[in-house]
């Protein structure tokens, strides 16, 4: 383990954002992350796995900490379930396609999400109908204060959507190490959402599998969304509003063609794609910073854009969603 000294992020932000770290070091065992903890009497300012959902606006003015911890391993098994556990620094694209090849039923929707897997129960990821809430196990994070490794199962996570306990009680305070998944030995497909059943069309499947469902989102995706190595971007820059429904029927009767969906608790879910699109703002370019011109909930660097940028792009948007729908967006991106 090294510890650096004013190291450029850019390799490490799928945003593509120039900021540099004023101390960065690399952890790949529990020790060397110990030993980090001892070095700093403060807590660090950021831990970093794939950086592919934060925006940095700023240079960090104290440590960054990038989680290297790897691993893949069978735990145990019943009559239904693979217990699978993944150390935090595996990328999360990789882990799924080796659950798709192993048989490992359950994460493949999830496919072709970018990052680590130490992230994904920071705003239990989700996508196409699944979230890792419903393949969650329990994980093991490290306490920096108390310098302790805790055990959080289900209940302890309180997951919801693109939320948990760590992303808002808990920030900043522990470090994921590892996350383990109850994968099922019979799949459960979740081809519900229309973009996939029409995908698998498209490819002529006869017998569904994990492998083609995989596929399919892998499609998907493919088509709408920006790939990092070439537009940076980290995926959708806000949350899809959920409102009451005494706040939805009004906005119903103005705008007829409104794309709404239903969510827990009697509540509705707005797409903010399209807010955002009705908006005019899908396809806007300023300088570098833009909003995507296939899916207007991604925010894009064209090259060269600062943080800030992009970040009073997203104030602006805001402000014009709320002004035109009374409807206040959030980011989901995390800002730095
Ligand atoms: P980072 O960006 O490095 O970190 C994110 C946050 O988690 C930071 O606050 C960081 O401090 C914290 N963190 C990271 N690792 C740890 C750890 N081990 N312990 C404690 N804290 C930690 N997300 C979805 O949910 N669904 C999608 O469909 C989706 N699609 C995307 C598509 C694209 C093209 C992109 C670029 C992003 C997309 N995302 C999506 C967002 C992103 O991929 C996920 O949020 C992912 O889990 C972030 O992982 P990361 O390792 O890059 O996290
Ligand atoms: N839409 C528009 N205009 C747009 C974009 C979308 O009208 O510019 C409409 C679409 O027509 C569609 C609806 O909005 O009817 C939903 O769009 P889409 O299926 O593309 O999904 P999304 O709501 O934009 C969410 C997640 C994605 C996830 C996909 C698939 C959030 C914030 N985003 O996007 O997650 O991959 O569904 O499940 O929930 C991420 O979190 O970073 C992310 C990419």
């Amino acid at each position: 383990m090294q510890l650096q000294q004013n190291i450029s992020l850019l390799p490490y932000n799928t945003f593509g954002i120039e900021a540099y770290a004023r101390w960065f070091a690399a952890f790949s065992s529990l020790e060397e992350l110990q030993e980090l903890n001892e070095l700093s009497a403060d807590a660090p300012q950021l831990i970093l796995g794939g950086g592919s959902n934060i925006l940095f606006t700023d240079n960090v003015n104290g440590m960054v900490w990038k989680n290297e911890l790897r691993g893949i391993e069978l735990t145990g098994e019943d009559a239904n379930h693979y217990y699978v556990k993944v150390q935090a620094g595996e990328n999360w694209h990789r882990f799924v396609q080796y659950c798709v090849e192993q048989g490992y039923a359950g994460l493949e929707n999830l496919s072709l999400i970018p990052g680590n897997t130490g992230a994904s129960p920071m705003q239990n990821i989700g996508a196409y109908g699944v979230e890792i809430k419903d393949v969650f196990h329990e994980l093991e994070a490290y306490h920096l204060k108390e310098k302790t490794v805790e055990t959080f199962r289900l209940e302890d996570c309180a997951f919801g959507y693109r939320e948990s306990v760590f992303k808002k009680k808990y920030r900043n305070q522990f470090v994921i190490l590892n996350v383990s998944f109850r994968l099922n030995k019979t799949p459960v497909f979740h081809t519900g959402y229309g973009a996939i059943v029409q995908e698998l069309e498209n490819m002529k499947v006869q017998d569904l599998s994990i492998r083609a469902v995989s596929e399919a989102v892998i499609r998907i995706r493919s088509s709408k969304l920006p790939d990092p190595s070439r537009i940076g971007n980290a995926g959708s820059f806000f949350k899809n509003p959920v409102i009451s429904k005494a706040q939805f029927l009004p906005l119903q009767a103005s705008y007829p063609s409104i794309m709404a969906f239903p969510a827990d608790n009697d509540q509705i879910k707005l797409a903010a794609g399209w807010l955002i699109e009705q908006c005019g703002w899908k396809g806007y370019r300023k300088g570098d910073a833009g909003c995507y011109e296939k899916q207007a909930l991604v925010l894009v660097n064209y090259g060269n854009a600062s943080g800030a940028a992009i970040y009073d792009l997203s104030a602006e948007i805001i402000d014009s969603v709320l002004a035109k729908f009374g409807v206040q967006l959030e980011r989901e991106v995390n800002i730095i």
